[in-house]
């Protein structure tokens, strides 16, 4: 078994707030990222596929085919939108990283399997060079 990942790259904006809550503690909890006019992030995106490589190409998957699934069904749909609004599987969820990620999973998990041997082992999606969560599905 190896691990093969596929870097994809997106922009996109969000705020985080939560509507139940009073202004006051929107601001105590999410600070200036829940900013009423929204503010940006560069997303990273890796998917980690797992599998055995194939004896005639010695590939998993083909990394290229890996990243057009990936452009196709999640970067367009995310790339130079606002998560809050734009996004169909993110509407009525709070937009944050954590949400994003799993939901990304969701899309990705079957497209994979659809086309490939090899599995969806994980799901990593940076929001900041520094904050980034990892998903590897429900256990
Ligand atoms: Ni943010």
């Amino acid at each position: 078994m190896i691990y093969i990942c596929r870097k994809e790259h997106f922009n996109a904006a969000h705020k985080l707030y939560n509507p139940q809550w009073t202004e006051e503690k929107n601001i105590e909890v999410f600070g200036p990222c829940c900013n009423a006019n929204w503010h940006g992030h560069n997303f990273e995106l890796i998917v980690t596929v797992k599998g055995n490589p194939d004896p005639e190409t010695g590939f998993v998957i083909d990394l290229k085919k890996l990243s057009k699934l990936i452009r196709a069904n999640v970067i367009e749909k995310l790339d130079h939108k606002n998560l809050n609004v734009d996004v169909d599987f993110m509407l009525g969820k709070m937009a944050s990283t954590e949400h994003l990620a799993i939901e990304i999973w969701k899309i990705l998990d079957p497209l994979i399997s659809a086309v490939s041997k090899a599995k969806l082992h994980c799901v990593t999606l940076y929001e900041t060079p520094r904050n980034f969560v990892e998903y590897y599905g429900e256990e």
